[in-house]
């Protein structure tokens, strides 16, 4: 039935210029669009079988083995003909299974299937015709790829060991047995046992407190995807921002983060504005150590953050905008399957952008626009050249793929440029009140591709009589490249840059910075010329410091081009910022320029040495590919 609603849709949008006009699916196949489960490659789990809807979930956490040992007892909603439920396993250890309400369990039939490198093990546990509850007693292994374990020596203040967790995208399976498919939803309940000294936090009602017994409650009572379980464990100190906004961090970190995210409550209260009550009750941050492989994760109630966003000026805080913004897009209204992933992260780099607007002003929101269409264009090009044009398409297709194969610049700027392409079309204040409406609608539940185009053209297209064609929708969602209608940032800001760097080249005249901000800056650098003599590359290292720069993203922009310009002055600082941070989107610009070389390449293995047992296991396993370096060295 499925199939046959996108193959309609498909043909609709296929027939392009023969077609410019709004016609949609006929009313029947509207129905199964909005309502037959999507089948998610990257899940074993059958959800038209059964599908959980509760889990509670009773952890030990050992530093000293670096193992959790963990009960977890999930409650199905089922078909009563179903004769086992499927969960997703990833290198766990099973030691039994039991059914039967809490307190009255009892063995039962199990197997688990033959490993997948990629989705792990299927985990079928036979079902009698009454079972609603299943209880895996089980125990994680070292192979558990969403677990970072780190020594005492690894955290900023180097006296505990620390743990956190990233599942998004299809790792969550690696530390507790569960339908890993973000179509699936469910609550959870926690209790989690850690040393005493340790406060555990997760992606749930969160203590505040250490309190001298190391057992912590959680409870987490509106349904989210699997993707979103998260654990974070240390030497944890809270510090309130506002009334429902606070910040934890190891204590010597726990005073520059609360001034960093300062703006908090008003980036709430702004994002209400514009889309909704924020749906999650609190909203706190954690600034995890360096290692943490991405600049945010939008666990929900408590985003996680790297320290790098903690520049000492506020500069870097779009990130905990994006964060918060998925509160509505991703965490409210979740990407069906990662082929949809441009709905998760599209919207929420326009939502990002949006509250920037609000926060700081147009001329200030316009520069992280222009950042993104620089990067989008040169990641387009490059995956056109390298044979990678499917790449490009907003809908992806990621049968037997990494889906993180698709956390490219397509979904998140391409995402970004089109809905941006949507609201200048229909008008703000049209656009605004569709998207209102959107998350408010199909809040807690899953949304494809094909629903989401669906209800634009119900609720926008038709019902405000906006003038937008099926074939130009189909050019940006299921066609490679960029279209030609681009929408174009246009920034003052960077024209005021870009005429420093052309006096400078010109005329060897310092341009007046001192008002520029990280931003401006970093249009500066990415936009100094290739062939720089090595006197005029000194030159500016001298002025400006970059190399020594206490902002992470200048460092890394810097980096970037100290390799094109082989500038050995910098290559210390450049070994200790990759043995330092963990931050994928820094490392792999860097390993990847560093490798073109034969110098370049020496120099990054012999670093990659140092830095490797740093490394969460998402970068490590980039940072692996672009070195040709097998993950059991
Ligand atoms: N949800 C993503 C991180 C992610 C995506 C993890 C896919 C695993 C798989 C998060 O919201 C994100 O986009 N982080 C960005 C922030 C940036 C765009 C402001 C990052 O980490 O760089
Ligand atoms: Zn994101």
């Amino acid at each position: 039935m499925r199939s046959l609603a996108l193959i309609t849709l498909l043909a609709i949008f296929g027939c392009s210029d023969a077609n410019r006009n709004s016609s949609l699916p006929t009313s029947t196949t509207d129905e199964d669009l909005m309502t037959t489960p999507v089948k998610d490659i990257h899940s074993f789990a059958e959800p038209s079988q059964a599908i959980m809807q509760h889990l509670v979930w009773q952890a030990e956490v050992d530093f000293d083995s670096s193992l959790i040992t963990a009960k977890a007892s999930i409650r199905i909603s089922r078909d009563p003909k179903a004769e086992s439920v499927i969960l997703d396993t990833k290198n766990l250890i099973i030691d039994s299974v039991k059914t039967g309400p809490p307190g009255q369990e009892s063995p039962c039939e199990f197997t688990l299937g033959e490993p997948d490198n990629l989705l792990g093990s299927a985990l079928k546990i036979s079902l009698s015709p009454n079972t609603e509850w299943v209880h895996i007693y089980y125990r994680t292994t070292e192979e558990a790829e969403a677990l970072q374990w780190l020594s005492p020596q690894q955290t900023s203040g180097k006296q505990q060991p620390f743990l956190f967790t990233q599942s998004q995208a299809i790792l969550a399976r690696t530390w507790i047995p569960l339908q890993d498919s973000p179509g699936i939803r469910f609550t959870y309940d926690a209790t989690v046992k850690v040393p005493e000294q340790l406060l555990a936090l997760m992606s749930a009602e969160n203590p505040q407190e250490k309190n001298g017994l190391g057992v912590y409650q959680f409870k987490m009572e509106q349904p989210i995807p699997a993707y979103l379980m998260a654990l974070a464990v240390g030497d944890l100190q809270f510090t309130s921002l506002g009334p429902r906004s606070g910040v934890y961090a190891e204590p010597n970190l726990i005073d520059k983060a609360a001034y960093e995210f300062d703006e908090i409550e008003k980036m709430i209260s702004i994002a209400e504005e514009l889309y909704g009550p924020y749906g999650w009750s609190r909203y706190d941050l954690i600034v995890l150590p360096p290692s943490f492989p991405f600049g945010g994760m939008e666990n929900p109630r408590l985003t996680f953050a790297t320290p790098t966003i903690l520049a000492g000026d506020r500069s870097l805080t779009s990130l905990v905008a994006h964060e918060l913004a998925h509160s509505w897009s991703g965490n409210l209204v979740t990407n069906a399957t990662w082929d949809d992933f441009w709905l998760n992260e599209g919207f929420t780099v326009y939502f990002e952008n949006r509250i920037m607007e609000a926060l700081n002003g147009r001329d200030y929101s316009e520069m992280l626009a222009l950042l993104s269409l620089q990067g989008l264009r040169a990641e387009v090009a490059e995956m056109m050249e390298t044979n990678k044009a499917g790449d490009t398409h907003l809908k992806l297709n990621l049968k037997n793929r990494n889906p993180d194969d698709g956390m490219t610049a397509i979904a998140y700027d391409k995402g970004y440029f089109f809905l941006r392409w949507l609201e200048e079309r229909s008008g703000r204040s049209v656009w605004d009140r569709f998207l209102v409406n959107y998350f408010k609608e199909n809040e807690f539940q899953s949304m494809t591709t094909e629903q989401f185009l669906h209800y634009l053209q119900k609720n926008l297209i038709e019902k405000q009589h906006i003038n937008i064609y099926q074939d130009e929708l189909e050019e940006w969602v299921y066609q490679s490249g960029l279209p030609d209608n681009l929408p174009e940032p246009v920034s003052t800001k960077f024209e005021l840059v870009d005429a420093a760097l052309i006096s400078w080249i010109d005329n060897d005249s310092l341009p007046a910075s001192d008002q520029w901000s990280t931003h401006e800056w970093l249009h500066f650098i990415r936009n100094l010329p290739e062939d720089l003599d090595s006197n005029s590359v000194k030159a500016q290292d001298v002025n400006y410091n970059f190399t020594q720069s206490g902002n992470a993203e200048i460092q890394a922009a810097w980096f970037e081009k100290a390799i094109a310009y082989q500038y050995q002055p910098a290559y210390p600082a450049m070994a200790d910022f990759l043995i330092h941070v963990g931050r994928r989107k820094f490392l792999t610009p860097l390993y990847k320029a560093l490798s073109q070389t034969e110098s370049g390449k020496e120099f990054a293995l012999q670093v990659y040495q140092d830095a490797r047992p740093n490394y969460h296991f998402v970068s490590a396993n980039s940072i692996d590919a672009i070195l040709g370096v097998s993950n059991t060295d």
